[in-house]
């Protein structure tokens, strides 16, 4: 029997004809044709008001805590149910973490729970979409708006997923999306920043671009380029972007067949959720579904273990999830 692999990579088949024209073009490095045409897709289809492709996630996340000014004491709150990288970004900065907690019945953080935590020092909201469900943005907008705090959604898992028919990771002044080769659309390692705020676009351009104005003077703007803040090197070469667009075009098909897996797994599993004997996905109104993964929730950490154990004798490879950050030996 077959084993059924954690993550098996799609394909589209077009990935390597395009690498070999960015090749054949003479332009590898960043910003390229391909670029444009990935940065284009995104603008258009989902409406951000300006993408910049980087290296992964962590790299859109790093860049979004330096356009947000990040100063050593700032506190960020962060759901502690997530990735290394939602916190870690922030720490490198000097951020204080502040960790809330998720819903009992949903692993996405507790929008009721957020008002508690911020305090003068507060800077940052980072909302982690949960397997592409939407967190409760209309709270979180809310509160941000009137403590004056920025919100940088982690939208590692989220593309083609919406809140209320507005594309996640466009609705925060700053959203991070994931190309890692887990993600619906993949280019081995890969990320990219939403700017949904006007104010950041000029600067995110330059941090960017190891904190020079190096794109202004490539589109002729000056005449030489030079150091003009903090920054890195965040963009990604045109073999990558090359790679993503082939997957870009195909993202339909994509999307309806992982669709159509994820709801396979939902219809048989069904009856043991009536039986109580685990919870599938609870998809609020307010959210879509992207399929990004098909999760279950154990009764306990035992369960969980001798299930995972008893689908590896069948050949399933499940695994466990996140380990809470507040419980991480370097937290
Ligand atoms: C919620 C979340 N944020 C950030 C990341 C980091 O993404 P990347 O591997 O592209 O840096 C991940 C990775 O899976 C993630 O799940």
């Amino acid at each position: 029997m077959d084993r059924i692999v954690f993550n098996k990579p799609f394909l589209t088949g077009k990935e390597t004809e395009y690498i070999q024209q960015a090749v054949l073009s003479g332009k590898i490095s960043g910003d390229g044709l391909f670029t444009q045409k990935v940065h284009s897709f995104f603008e258009h289809r989902y409406g951000f008001k300006k993408v910049f492709l980087t290296t992964s996630c962590t790299d859109a996340l790093e860049m979004a805590a330096m356009l947000v000014n990040i100063e050593p004491g700032d506190e960020v709150i962060v759901p502690s149910f997530t990735f290394v990288s939602t916190a870690n970004a922030f720490v490198l900065r000097g951020a204080k973490i502040v960790f809330a907690d998720c819903y009992g019945h949903h692993p996405n953080i507790d929008a009721d729970a957020i008002a508690g935590l911020i305090t003068h020092k507060t800077k940052v909201i980072v909302p982690v979409h949960y397997a592409g469900i939407a967190c409760d943005m209309d709270k979180i907008m809310a509160l941000a708006q009137k403590h004056h705090l920025f919100v940088v959604e982690d939208a590692a898992q989220c593309i083609d997923s919406y809140y209320k028919e507005r594309a996640l990771g466009g609705i925060g002044h700053l959203g991070a999306f994931s190309f890692h080769e887990t993600k619906n659309i993949i280019s081995g390692e890969g990320g990219m920043v939403a700017v949904n705020d006007a104010r950041l676009i000029e600067r995110a351009e330059i941090v960017r671009e190891k904190g020079t104005n190096r794109s202004k003077f490539f589109r002729g703007e000056i005449d030489k380029y030079t150091w003009v803040d903090i920054g890195s090197s965040f963009l990604p070469s045109e073999i990558i972007a090359a790679f993503l667009y082939a997957q870009l075009e195909n993202i339909e098909l994509i999307q309806k067949r992982r669709l159509h897996i994820w709801q396979t797994y939902f219809d048989g599993l069904k009856h043991l959720q009536h039986k109580g004997h685990l919870k599938l996905p609870f998809i609020p109104a307010y959210a879509t579904n992207n399929a990004h993964m098909f999760y279950l929730v154990c009764n306990t950490p035992n369960e969980r273990t001798r299930l995972i154990a008893h689908l590896d004798r069948q050949n399933v490879h499940a695994i466990f999830h996140y380990l809470t950050l507040h419980t991480s030996q370097f937290y």
